[in-house]
């Protein structure tokens, strides 16, 4: 099994990279600061060393530091607000037969008022949180159809989505976005070997946690059991004619 993790490289994409790995899935992540990537590069070599002995790094470009630890952790160097970040990241898959779990991770949002929102924040918010996802889906479609028993596309999203609170515009309208996209998503998917998760994020302090149960979701062994979230909430749109 094989993971693409977007913001991988620290908090709770990080934790949950490392969780992955743990559990036997080699783990492609990608974040934009080398200093992150770096610091989740000797997590992954302490969590190696303490597990299986030995590290071994096989190839360290400024793009691209691959190391060997329990199973694989790669880690990339892109930005996936941007089209050509995306087409890299896409590109660094090439090889792989497949792709189990693609986890749209990564996000952003600077918390201001309506009055103080800058366009430039909103477009980068939209750009990472809505975009990426949407694109970064679309593209590696082809890679997670061919993953066996389906590919799984999971959606980290977050409370704040539902939850109006002062200062939260540009992180709250594109977390909903995100939600809207995830039930497209499932929709125009239906039939294909591909199954969608949004997962609702409450604010935490305990990242193991969390990512213990994203990992739980990603490795669940029913594709019904994974898509239910969003299964559920398209069936509740219809059923009430909401448009
Ligand atoms: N933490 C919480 O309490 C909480 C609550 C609800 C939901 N969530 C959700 O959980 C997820 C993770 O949250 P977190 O708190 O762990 O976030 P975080 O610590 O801010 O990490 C976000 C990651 O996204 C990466 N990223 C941002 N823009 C990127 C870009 N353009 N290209 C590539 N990577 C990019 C960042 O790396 P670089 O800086 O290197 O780009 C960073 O590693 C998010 O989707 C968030 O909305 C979190």
């Amino acid at each position: 099994m094989n993971a693409l993790v977007t913001g991988g490289a620290s908090g709770i994409g990080a934790a949950l990279s490392l969780e992955l790995a743990r559990r036997g899935v080699a783990v492609t992540v990608v974040g934009r600061d080398p200093a992150k990537l770096n610091s989740l590069k000797e997590a992954a070599e302490k969590q190696s060393s303490l597990q299986a002995g030995r590290v071994t790094i096989v190839q360290e470009q400024t793009k691209l530091l691959l190391c060997c630890i329990h199973v694989l952790i790669s880690l990339t160097q892109s930005d996936i607000a941007t089209s050509q970040g995306r087409r890299q990241v896409v590109e660094l898959l090439k090889g792989e037969a497949s792709l189990s779990f693609l986890v749209n991770n990564a996000a952003v949002g600077t918390p201001d008022r309506l009055q103080d929102i800058t366009l430039q924040d909103f477009e980068e918010a939209m750009a990472v949180n809505v975009t990426a996802p949407l694109f970064l889906s679309q593209q590696l479609l082809p890679l997670l159809e061919k993953a066996k028993g389906g590919g799984r596309i999971l959606n980290v999203g977050s409370g704040i989505a539902d939850r109006v609170q002062l200062g939260t515009g540009t992180y709250g309208i594109t977390k909903k976005a995100l939600h809207r996209l995830s039930l497209q998503m499932t929709e125009d998917l239906a039939g294909r070997n591909v199954h969608v998760a949004y997962v609702r994020l409450a604010a935490v302090d305990d990242r193991t946690r969390q990512s213990s149960h994203l990992a739980d979701l990603l490795l669940e062994e029913s594709n019904e059991t994974f898509a239910k979230e969003v299964t559920v909430r398209r069936s509740e749109a219809r059923r009430d004619g909401q448009d």
